[in-house]
């Protein structure tokens, strides 16, 4: 079990190891276009055996999720995440800024099937990405929006039309004004007990949590960390 953990983060960071600035993905990172078919589909089949894995950890609330941390290293950190957060709250609505080539929505979205409930909004302004969302498309165009724009123009018609959320992950531009704007958005429409995760939390995720008070709130450590905030 531990190697095959090893084995697919591995993998997922290989092909991430130079996420950390879009300059460096666009030098580094084979395009996405180049992919063949069956090369698209080897990491949907890497995902999916990620997810069994993750199926078997016991969440009996969403702290719990720092504990299982160690196993999992890397830019994988988002996906995991994505997957158990979603298992764990069942959202009707989730929306999310930010999709690149889709991992933390192929993520939510086979979370959502494992429900059998569950839609998704993803909002992405495509910088490097050109086939953005590649990894879920084709596989869950039945529960899952994808709208191309910046998250400041799309944001909030979309939640004013969705009325109420369950869950909302920042993945899209962590500037702190970006941010701030996201959250305070996301929160005005998520439930009591919904789920903010913050991909790379930073200050703004901080003083958020100052001005909100939410009911709980953590960071899960590792080499690009998430925060959580439960409202
Ligand atoms: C870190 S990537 C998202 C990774 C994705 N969540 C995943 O798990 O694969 C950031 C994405 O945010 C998009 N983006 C950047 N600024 C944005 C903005 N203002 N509004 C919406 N999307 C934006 C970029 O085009 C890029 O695709």
């Amino acid at each position: 079990m531990e190697s095959n953990i090893r084995r697919i983060s591995n993998f997922l960071n290989k092909i991430n190891q130079n996420k950390s600035t879009n300059e460096n993905i666009s030098k580094n990172i084979t395009p996405v276009e180049e992919l063949t078919p069956t090369q698209k589909n080897h990491y949907r089949e890497m995902l999916d055996s990620f997810f069994k894995i993750l199926d078997e950890e016991k969440i009996e609330r969403l702290e719990d999720l720092v504990k299982i941390k160690p196993k999992h290293k890397g830019y994988v950190d988002v996906t995991f995440v994505c997957y158990l957060v979603t298992k764990f709250v069942k959202p009707n609505f989730m929306v999310e800024t930010g999709v690149a080539r889709g991992f933390s929505t192929y993520a939510t979205l086979s979370a959502m099937e494992k429900n059998r409930k569950g839609k998704l909004f993803s909002i992405d302004y495509p910088t490097t990405y050109q086939d953005v969302g590649w990894l879920p498309r084709g596989k869950f165009d039945e529960n899952w929006v994808l709208i191309i724009g910046k998250s400041k123009d799309k944001l909030p018609e979309l939640l004013d039309k969705l009325g109420q959320i369950d869950c909302f992950l920042h993945d899209s531009e962590h500037h702190y004004k970006n941010m701030m704007f996201e959250f305070k958005q996301a929160w005005k429409h998520l439930r009591k007990g919904g789920v903010i995760i913050c991909d790379e939390p930073t200050n703004a995720f901080y003083d958020f949590i100052k001005e909100v008070k939410p009911s709980s709130s953590f960071t899960i450590p590792s080499r690009i960390p998430e925060g959580i905030i439960i409202k």
